[in-house]
């Protein structure tokens, strides 16, 4: 009898100190569960007793039993409401936004979108003609009419995304707009001037200048006597168009592969004008693209005859335009949905 009152209040003290419902169906398993259980032990005992004591015994043992079952639902219904309620404020959902609108307010273009249609009608403005591309490219317009054989080291220059098509790495998101320079090459004999907005695809880690998924315009053209200063002064005509006289731009010797010769172009840093802050790596300045004059070679893959016709080509990053042109010292703020961000603009 006296291990009976053992097992009931050793039972009843784990139902009480089971703190989860995983917890509580574990206790009931050994305790009432099955024939290994506690109370069922004591019943197996039953039999190895007189018989006159057998029967009082027997009550004793099935009496504990309903207590201690009793215990067990009476705490799996507390354990119940208070998961319930752990889960009920998990999933809560806060629609004060939405509710405080009176009125439907119509949406509008993202502030990337009214960017590249901004930088589309710049271009549009000095005889510009705009084309596409696909976003899912080959590695032959991507990399290798760019002047850039399987295995070129500069092809490192960008971390590639590539896609389980045909051949392994043989189809790749693409990682810059310029193919699209080639796609229009191959379509259209010179004088060409168009740009080419898009989406591209980068293994980047986001930090507050660079997104996996980022959009580049691309420029490029071909003519007769096309120069290195028609290149330059499209570059200071487009800046000083966009972001007005107070931003200044700079030329530095860079290397692509497809333009030779080849350079950057940056942006005075609007947010520290010129004196060094986080969102420009303390340079004062902020890196918008890449630019040059067409390699011969690039000219050579689509049939251009290079002693006839030269010319220049740029890319740079629309996210980094509207950043620079709206304040906006992270990237990631683009992609975040916050509508707050995004009905400023
Ligand atoms: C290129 O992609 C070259 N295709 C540019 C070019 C075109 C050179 C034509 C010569 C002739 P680059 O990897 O530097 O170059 O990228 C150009 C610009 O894209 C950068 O300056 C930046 O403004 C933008 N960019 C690049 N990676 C990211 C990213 N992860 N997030 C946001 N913007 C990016």
């Amino acid at each position: 009898m006296s291990d009976v009152a053992t097992v009931e209040s050793d039972g009843l003290a784990r139902v009480a100190a089971a703190s989860t419902l995983a917890e509580l169906r574990a206790v009931e398993q050994e305790l009432v569960g099955g024939k290994r259980s506690g109370l069922a032990a004591l019943n197996s005992r039953l039999g190895q007793l007189p018989i006159e004591e057998r029967k009082e015994a027997g009550r004793a043992v099935n009496a504990a039993r309903a207590r201690v079952e009793a215990a067990i639902a009476e705490r799996a219904e507390k354990l119940a409401a208070v998961e319930r309620e752990a889960r009920l404020e998990a999933e809560r959902l806060d629609l004060t936004e939405v509710l405080e609108r009176r009125r439907a307010v119509a949406g509008h273009r993202h502030l990337v979108t009214q960017a590249r249609d901004e930088l589309e009608d710049l271009f549009v403005a000095m005889g510009y003609e705009v084309a596409e591309g696909p976003e899912v490219e080959t590695d032959w317009y991507n990399f290798e009419a760019l002047n850039m054989p399987p295995a070129h080291p500069a092809r490192s220059m960008w971390d590639t995304l590539y896609v389980k098509l045909g051949a392994p790495e043989s189809t790749l998101l693409r990682t810059h707009t310029s193919p699209v320079q080639i796609r229009v090459m191959q379509r259209q004999a010179p004088p060409i001037y168009v740009v080419a907005p898009g989406r591209c695809y980068r293994r980047d880690t986001p930090d507050a200048r660079h997104l996996p998924v980022f959009h580049q315009i691309e420029g490029l053209v071909v003519d007769r006597g096309i120069t290195f200063g028609d290149l330059a002064g499209t570059i200071e005509a487009f800046t000083g168009a966009y972001f007005g006289p107070t931003i200044h731009s700079r030329l530095r010797p860079s290397f692509f592969p497809f333009t030779e010769p080849s350079a950057e172009f940056e942006v005075s840093c609007i947010f520290c004008e010129g004196r060094g802050c986080r969102v420009c790596s303390q340079s004062g300045w902020i890196e918008l693209g890449g630019c040059g004059m067409v390699d011969p070679n690039v000219l050579d893959a689509v049939g251009i005859d290079a002693e006839e016709y030269s010319g220049f080509a740029f890319g740079f990053g629309i996210d980094r335009c509207a950043m620079m042109r709206h304040d906006i010292d992270d990237i990631r703020h683009f992609i975040a949905n916050d509508i707050r961000f995004l009905e400023q603009f």
